[in-house]
């Protein structure tokens, strides 16, 4: 997510405005800017890369004046650039934004403003609202931000300034944070509190949409109808750490309860009108397009790599189109069966995994289509491949992967349904219950969330084990590989998972009593035999947590524990299955002393082979 900061004072915004972005580092970003009216004209100065490269560049002539406003930008509409750096303007330089967020209708907005003769100069949504606020000006600074909001579609958190009412900012919010910091003389605006806790405790959380008119002795908050609202002040107890994290212990359960934000924005404009029907303009592929393909690949490594296990499952299902998937370190050595007939999807949060790059590298070469599914706009494989679909889950700062998984399974069952109806292969009726269990989720995982004490009690009754298992079967099993995988990298217990008919095939020779044993029990087709699987190890004392679906009257008579999942149709049930694993990964790893962002030997970006 970008970094947005604000000043209005006595003191010289330049060095505060740059302090409170290197505040909001952490969030990750690729560009930065700030802007300053200084008496005159609103002076904007802002460039691609690090903020210390903004400093460079300014070095010598930092802006002047007491007022401005800065951004850190992560990329989501328009590759990093200079000219796509915030903040932006109308072509006067009287208008100046800065954005968190995205705009839906960015682009039905910037048709309206180029036949009006409206001049761009960057790829971004954002700059879209700057030359909206010249376009809808009536000379009065606040109403026009109000006809501006009443424009504008989709989440965002903005900052307004305007070189006609230099003595304001005005900032507003839609499901995106924003907060207000009340100073003696000067006040504050942020994206977040680490860019304000230098200089004051007091603040107001804004809430949607809520509109500020910010000067620098008062703050006055009213709503789109300008009706007052009176804001409590809420005192920020954190310490600066602490706030980086926003109040979470570790970045890791920050991201893990950043998931419902994180599917909700991944879902954004993507969920046709029409339940059922799933739009990816970013795709925008015909019956023809997909004619020419017979095979899809899905390469990708560790958490995305079992993303697209899942995914394989979805497009078999709805689109009936074969899928191998493939370790990427495994598929670039194994001179793989790829043409022109091939699509080769790469899945990657951070975008830069080499031997996932390779792997994209290597399916081109051969004369494949390739697609990536990533989370950093701009990343090497985002740039090198055909085609891109994002997931916004927004920065992923710990090592492991959480809120950046379960985006890419949001993403692989949409293309699923998408491709499927495209091949006439998805029925109407169960492309609607898809898409209408899928609208549900963001609020489903909130629910889980509020409530982990029972997930706790078992991280602390298992911690100290050795060794764990994860049992599953079909979809379940793909979601047992993930969960081993993230209690092993963070509490260094030696977790497995294994498809739950393979147990009598070798691995029941592990089974001793009291090894703490996941079954995963969501998926109906399966459930009998998963049942059968789950008596075996109990019959050699194995200690067995199921994770099923509300509603399950079997489940407990044969497990030891049960965390049930909200329930959903059985093709969502990984989406919700991971979340009780996440958990018990985090807890067990506080249980047993280990750094949980980052955890011994591991990197969060894997760049060398
Ligand atoms: C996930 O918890 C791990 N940190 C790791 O397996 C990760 O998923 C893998 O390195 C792939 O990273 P990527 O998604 O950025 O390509």
């Amino acid at each position: 997510m970008c970094g947005i900061v604000g000043y209005i004072g006595n003191q010289q915004a330049c060095p505060i405005l740059l302090d409170g972005m290197s505040k909001l580092e952490y969030r990750g970003y690729d560009s930065a800017g700030i802007a300053v009216y200084d008496g005159k004209r609103i002076d904007i100065e802002k460039c691609v890369g690090r903020l210390q490269a903004l400093r460079i560049k300014i070095q010598g002539h930092e802006p002047q004046g007491t007022v401005g406003i800065g951004h850190t930008r992560w990329a989501t509409h328009g590759r990093p650039s200079d000219r796509n750096a915030h903040p932006h303007c109308d072509e006067s330089g009287r208008f100046v934004v800065v954005h968190n967020g995205i705009i839906e209708n960015y682009l039905e907005l910037k048709e309206y403003l180029l036949e009006k003769g409206h001049r761009f100069s960057s790829d971004t949504d954002t700059e879209v609202v700057a030359h909206l606020m010249a376009d809808q000006y009536d000379g009065d600074f606040l109403s026009t931000v109000k006809k501006v909001i009443r424009r504008i579609d989709g989440s965002y958190s903005l900052v307004f300034l305007c070189a006609d009412e230099p003595d304001k900012l005005i900032t507003t919010k839609k499901d995106n944070p924003l907060v207000i910091g009340l100073g003696e003389g000067e006040n504050f605006i942020a994206s977040d509190i680490p860019a304000i806790i230098g200089h004051t405790r007091r603040t107001y959380i804004m809430s949607d949409g809520e509109i500020a008119i910010v000067t620098k002795d008062a703050v006055r908050v009213e709503d789109l109808n300008g009706n007052p609202i009176n804001k409590k002040v809420y005192n920020v107890t954190w310490n600066a750490e602490a706030a980086e994290k926003g109040g979470f212990e570790h970045f890791m359960l920050k991201e893990i309860y950043e998931q419902p934000k994180a599917v909700r924005e991944t879902m954004r404009g993507r969920l046709g009108k029409e339940e059922g029907t799933i739009d990816f303009p970013e795709l925008n592929w015909t019956k023809a397009d997909l004619r020419g393909i017979k095979k899809v690949f899905i390469v990708a490594c560790g958490t995305a790599y079992h993303a697209g296990l899942v995914g394989k499952y979805y497009l078999e299902k709805f689109a009936r189109i074969p899928v191998e998937t493939d370790i990427a370190s495994e598929f670039r050595y194994r001179d793989p069966l790829v043409d022109s007939s091939c699509l080769m999807i790469v899945i990657s949060q951070s975008g830069e995994t080499s031997d996932t790059l390779a792997a994209l590298r290597e399916a081109k070469r051969l004369g494949a289509r390739t697609m990536a599914v990533t989370n950093v706009v701009g990343s090497s494989i985002a740039r090198e491949a055909d085609q891109v679909v994002y997931t916004y889950a927004g920065p992923e700062i710990a090592v492991a992967s959480t809120k950046a998984y379960t985006t890419q399974l949001i993403v692989m069952l949409m293309l699923g349904i998408y491709v499927g109806r495209l091949r006439g292969e998805l029925s109407d009726e169960l492309a609607r219950t898809l898409t209408r269990d899928l609208r549900e989720i963001p609020e489903q995982i909130h629910a889980m969330l509020e409530d982990t004490e029972q997930i706790k009690i078992f991280a602390k009754r298992y911690g100290s084990s050795e060794n764990a298992f994860f049992l599953g079967r079909s979809l379940d099993y793909f979601v047992a590989l993930e969960g081993a995988l993230k209690l092993k990298e963070i509490s260094y217990i030696h977790a497995e998972a294994y498809a739950a008919g393979e147990l009598k095939h070798g691995t029941l020779a592990l089974v001793v009593e009291g090894l703490p044993v996941i079954v995963l029990a969501t998926q109906a087709d399966v459930y009998p035999k998963t049942i059968s699987n789950l008596k075996e190890v109990k019959a050699r004392e194995a200690e067995v947590i199921a994770i099923a679906l509300q509603g399950d009257r079997e489940i407990d008579k044969v497990a030891d524990h049960v965390i049930y999942v909200p329930k959903t149709d059985k093709f969502l049930a990984p989406i919700l299955a991971v979340l009780p694993l996440q958990l018990l990964a985090y807890y067990a790893a506080l249980t047993r002393g280990c750094d949980v962002d980052k955890p011994r030997n591991l990197a969060k970006s894997v760049t060398v082979e």
